[in-house]
C-alpha cells in the first residue's frame, strides 16, 4: 500500500512516499535563501514558493519510487498547526489529488506526524514524547494513537527557535541548530549558562532567558565556540531535566524525542545516558518532511480511523489533544 504524504506547514515543501509503513522516498525543498534577507520566514513568500515547487516535487517523488498517481492507495497532508497560507497549498493539493483519484484522504496533525517519525514499529503506548522543533516544544504522554495528554510546553520561544536566534547573535547561518552544534563541537570549553526553570512545579520549558544571556555574553566579546557550547549544554540540560522529572512522576520508561532539534547529537547522547528506552527519528525524518505525514496516515489507517472528509479545512491552530 502506497501512501503519499505532504507537509507545507512552514517553509519546507515536503513530499514523502511510504509503502506498507516503510519510507521509500522523502523529498524536502527548503526555502532558506528566499527568507534569508528578512531574518525570518515571510508567510506569504513561503506560500507562493510552495505553490511553485509542490507539483514538480510530487511528480519527482513518484518518478523516484517508480510509480504513478494511480498506484497511490491513500493521500495525506498536514492540516495544521502551521502558517495557514502555507498549509493551504499542500493540504488543498492533497485533497484535490485524493478526490481526482477517488482515494481516501487523511488530514494529519503536524505534531502527530513528528511523533510518528520517531515511533518504532511494534512499540505500544503509553510512553512520553518530546517534540522539539522551530515552532514547538511540547511534552506529551502518548496514551495511544490519537490519545495525547499535554504535560507541558514552552512559555516563550521554542527550543529550535532559540538555537536559530542564538545562531543569529553569533553571526551564524540559518537554520541555527546545526550551525551551533558544529561550533560547539569544536569548542575547548563552555561558557556556563544558567539552566532555566530549575525546581519548577510542572513541566514547562523556557528558552528566552538563554537567548538574553547569549546576547549579554556576545556583547562582552566572549569566544563564540565556547558561547555556542555553553548555550547548547544549557538548552539540552533544560530539556532533559523537565523530561526526566516527568519520567519520574509518571513512571513511563519509554521516551520518543522528535522534531528538528532531535537531530542534535549532544542531545541524543544526553538522553541515551538517561537510563531510559529512548527513540529518535531516523536520519532525514526529524525535520519537517512529507514521509512523517504519510507514516502518521499509515498508522491511522491501520488502526481503523476513518478518512477525513474533504470538506474539512486547514487550520493554523489545532491542539494535538483534539486531533
Ligand atoms: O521540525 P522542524 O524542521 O520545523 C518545525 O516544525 O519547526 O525544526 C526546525 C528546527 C530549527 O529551529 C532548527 O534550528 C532546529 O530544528 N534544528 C536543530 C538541529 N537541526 C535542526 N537544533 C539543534 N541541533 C540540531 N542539530
Ligand atoms: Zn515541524
Amino acid at each position: 500500500m502506497w501512501i503519499l504524504g505532504i507537509d507545507t506547514s512552514c517553509d519546507d515543501t515536503g513530499v514523502g512516499l511510504v509503502r506498507d509503513g516503510e519510507v521509500v522516498v522523502n523529498l524536502v525543498a527548503g526555502q532558506v535563501a528566499l527568507h534569508e534577507a528578512y531574518g525570518g520566514v515571510v508567510p506569504e513568500l513561503a506560500s507562493r514558493e510552495h505553490l511553485k515547487v509542490l507539483r514538480p516535487l510530487a511528480e519527482r517523488a513518484l518518478a523516484e519510487a517508480g510509480i504513478g498517481p494511480k498506484d497511490l492507495s491513500l493521500v495525506a497532508a498536514t492540516r495544521g498547526p502551521g502558517l495557514i497560507g502555507a498549509l493551504l497549498v499542500g493540504y488543498t493539493f492533497a485533497k484535490g489529488l485524493a478526490w481526482a483519484l477517488g482515494r481516501p484522504f487523511y488530514a494529519v496533525h503536524h505534531l502527530e506526524a513528528h511523533i510518528a517519525a520517531a515511533w518504532p514499529e511494534g512499540l505500544a503506548p503509553p510512553f512520553l514524547a518530546l517534540v522539539a522543533s522551530g515552532g514547538h516544544t511540547h511534552l506529551f504522554e502518548v496514551q495511544g494513537l490519537g490519545k495525547y495528554r499535554l504535560l507541558g510546553a514552552t512559555r516563550d520561544d521554542a527550543a529550535g527557535e532559540a538555537f536559530d536566534k542564538v545562531a543569529r547573535l553569533l553571526g551564524l547561518g540559518y537554520p541555527g541548530g546545526p550551525e551551533i552544534e558544529r561550533l560547539a563541537e569544536g569548542a575547548e570549553e563552555a561558557v556556563p549558562f544558567p539552566v532555566p526553570l530549575r525546581g519548577q512545579e510542572g513541566y514547562e520549558f523556557s528558552f528566552s532567558g538563554l537567548k538574553t544571556k547569549a546576547l549579554q555574553l556576545v556583547e562582552k566579546g566572549l569566544p563564540k565556540p565556547a558561547l555556542a557550547r555553553g548555550f547548547q549544554e544549557a538548552a539540552i540540560a533544560h530539556l532533559a531535566e523537565v523530561v526526566l522529572k516527568a519520567v519520574q512522576d509518571t513512571g513511563h520508561r519509554v521516551l520518543l524525542v522528535a522534531g528538528g532539534v532531535a537531530a542534535n547529537r549532544a542531545l541524543q547522547e544526553r538522553f541515551r545516558r538517561a537510563g531510559l528506552e529512548v527513540h529518535f527519528p531516523p536520519k532525514g525524518l526529524s525535520q519537517d518532511n512529507g514521509a512523517m505525514v504519510a507514516l502518521a496516515a499509515w498508522r491511522r489507517h491501520r488502526a481503523g480511523f476513518p478518512p477525513s472528509p474533504l470538506s474539512l479545512g486547514a487550520t493554523a491552530y489545532w491542539p494535538l489533544e483534539e486531533a
